[in-house]
């Protein structure tokens, strides 16, 4: 049986995660730092870690919980995270969002290994792969994701990213009811935690999934981009 510890799993695409994979039958740590995990895990039979992925003790702590409840750890799908809402950079909320999007994975990414995962599911977003003027420091630690994954190798480990457009969660309820106006239409948590299936099960790593409403998940292409080289010596 599957385990897998989803971080940021009491809401949105998290929980939809944690549900997925419940029903798949796999046994499911949520780790977050919002005490509604434990109503998410009490509906699915899942664990319930609060946590702050900030400290680097709190995800020790979490994947330490699965690995004694369940045995190992197979899956980890880092996925907390969170909005500077707006485009101020004021330096405590920078170094907030910092410290849950990117250290948080980080950290994440450190704790699963020890355990011995196999396959690390990172969910950055377009703002990682796209410029998002209305929250450009969001932007700054979700690009940071995408050369976090794309660079990292993990001998025997998939290591990939997710990058979703506008999800139905409370992470959009502030602007959400413009959105449609816009033209811009709005996945189902469970649209991103099916693709995040999908990566899971994969073989490959190093790769960056997007995952937009109404589309199938399309893997990101990115310019090959060569450094220059020197004339060889003696020509
Ligand atoms: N909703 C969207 O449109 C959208 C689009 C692209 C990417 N994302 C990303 O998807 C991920 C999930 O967000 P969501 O849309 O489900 O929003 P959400 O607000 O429903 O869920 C985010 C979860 O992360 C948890 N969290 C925040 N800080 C934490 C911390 N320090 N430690 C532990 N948990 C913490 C929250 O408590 C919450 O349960 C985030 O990384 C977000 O950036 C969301």
């Amino acid at each position: 049986m599957t385990v897998i510890l989803v971080t940021g799993g009491a809401s949105g695409i998290g929980a939809a995660v944690a549900r997925r994979f419940a029903a798949r039958g796999a046994s499911v740590v949520i780790a977050d730092l919002n005490p509604l995990g434990a109503a998410v895990a009490a509906e699915i039979g899942a664990l319930f870690v609060p946590t702050d992925v900030s400290s680097p003790e709190a995800n020790d702590d979490a994947v330490a919980a699965a690995v004694s409840a369940f045995g190992r750890l197979d899956i980890a799908h880092l996925n907390a995270g969170a909005g500077n809402g707006g485009t101020e950079l004021d330096l405590d909320r920078y170094r907030r969002v910092m410290s849950v999007n990117l250290d948080g994975t980080v950290h994440g990414i450190r704790s699963a290994l020890r355990a011995g995962v196999r396959s690390i599911v990172v969910t950055s977003s377009l703002a990682g792969i796209s410029p998002a003027t209305f929250d450009p420091v969001y932007a700054a630690s979700k690009h940071a994701l995408i050369g976090l994954v794309r660079s990292l190798q993990l001998p025997g480990v998939t290591l990939n990213a997710v990058c979703p457009g506008f999800v139905d969660t409370p992470m959009i309820s502030a602007f959400r009811h413009e959105l449609p106006a816009h033209g811009f239409a709005i996945a189902t948590p469970d649209d991103v935690a099916s693709a995040v299936e999908h990566i899971a099960s994969g073989v490959d790593s190093n790769q960056v999934w997007e995952v937009q409403a109404g589309r199938p998940p399309t893997l990101v292409q990115f310019p090959a981009v060569e450094l220059s080289r020197c004339e060889p010596v003696g020509r």
